[in-house]
């Protein structure tokens, strides 16, 4: 059976005007236009199977959206083949449609002067949802998202995290198989962004949707994504676990120590970078395949009251990578 999502070499250069300033330049450009070339999304190739999730990482003008955007249909690619659930996208035919959703962090689909309610009674329309089955379904997500009676009020009234849970719940009502998205939690607080979390991952192992989602908060990517594609500057960087990324790409590791009666020796340096020293504790960063010797010396020399050992925050290792990488 073919992957659910089957991306190969699929490329997109946008084209962009170049504006001269001044009256004279403006009438030049009005017969003589000019054009530069971005090339957003180079050659890009992967495969989703059914049932996964998978965390679309990178920096920002590294081509995420406008992959979404390609596999949504929403724009042409300048070469390169793709198919989804079978579809290829920017074909928009209405057996695709129906089938996938792409909501994104940053745009509206709901009406902005009309309750919600009134927005997912268009969507059922636009779907043909039979009044069952769009009761039921609404019901469910209603009830899983916490939005009760929100349902009735204007959008415009809702807070930022109440209106990406009602997004969430518009893109979900036709039972959609595939569901892209582009930054669901941006510009909410950290317990909304659980909230959204919790709800993806209950609904999609619930439904067995393929999902891909694209985020700059590491948290999200954490709770929700075993694999992890990694795009920079338009080409595939990396595809694999969150955890071989971390083991590839993160050099060091944090100790963490508290010595006995704040007696920090002076010679720490000599087994890793001194992060913090705030005594009586201490932070070092140490190269990852001699965290066990540097433990060995520190423990048999010093008095050591608590020791911790952690991987460096995601998003340094993340941070480490795009800018070596580029
Ligand atoms: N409509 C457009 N016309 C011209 N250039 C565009 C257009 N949309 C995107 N680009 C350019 O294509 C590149 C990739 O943009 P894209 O929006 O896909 O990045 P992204 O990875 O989603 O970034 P972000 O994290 O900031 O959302 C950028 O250099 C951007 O300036
Ligand atoms: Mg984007």
């Amino acid at each position: 059976m073919p992957a659910v999502i089957e991306v190969s070499d699929l490329s997109k250069q946008y084209r962009v005007y170049r504006k001269h300033e001044g009256l004279v330049a403006s009438i030049r450009n009005l017969f003589h236009r000019e054009f530069t070339k971005v090339d957003a999304v180079k050659q890009v190739s992967f495969q989703i199977e059914e049932g996964e999730i998978v965390g679309f990482l990178g920096p920002n003008g590294a081509g995420k959206t406008t992959t979404l955007k390609l596999l949504s249909g929403l724009i042409y690619p300048t070469s390169g083949h793709a198919t989804v659930l079978g579809h290829i996208p920017w074909k928009r035919e209405n057996a695709y449609r129906r089938n996938f959703s792409l909501v994104m962090g940053q745009k509206n689909q709901l009406w902005w002067d009309i309750p919600a309610q009134e927005s997912f009674r268009l969507h059922q329309a636009i779907y043909k949802i039979p009044d069952q089955e769009f009761e039921r379904r609404l019901d469910e997500l209603v009830s899983l998202l916490e939005v009760g009676k929100l349902i009735r009020q204007p959008v415009r009234e809702l807070s930022l995290g109440e209106r990406m849970r009602m997004e969430l719940i518009a893109s979900l009502l036709h039972n959609p198989r595939v569901l892209f998205l582009d930054e669901p939690t941006i510009g909410l607080d950290v317990v909304s962004q659980k909230r959204v979390q919790e709800f993806l991952k209950h609904y999609q192992q619930q439904e067995q949707i393929t999902v891909v989602l694209t985020s700059h908060y590491m948290r999200d990517v954490e709770s929700l994504c075993k694999r992890v594609i990694v795009i920079n500057d338009g080409e595939i960087r990396h595809d694999g676990s969150l955890s071989e990324i971390v083991d590839r790409f993160s050099t060091h590791k944090v100790i963490s120590l508290i010595f006995h009666n704040g007696d920090i020796p002076s010679d720490l340096q000599k087994y890793g970078k001194l992060l913090e020293a705030d005594p009586p504790a201490v932070k070092l960063s140490v190269e990852r395949d001699k965290v066990s010797n540097v433990l060995g010396s520190l423990l048999s020399r010093y008095q050591v009251d608590d020791l911790t050992v952690h991987e460096r925050p995601l998003e340094d290792v993340f941070a480490d990578l795009f800018d070596t990488h580029k």
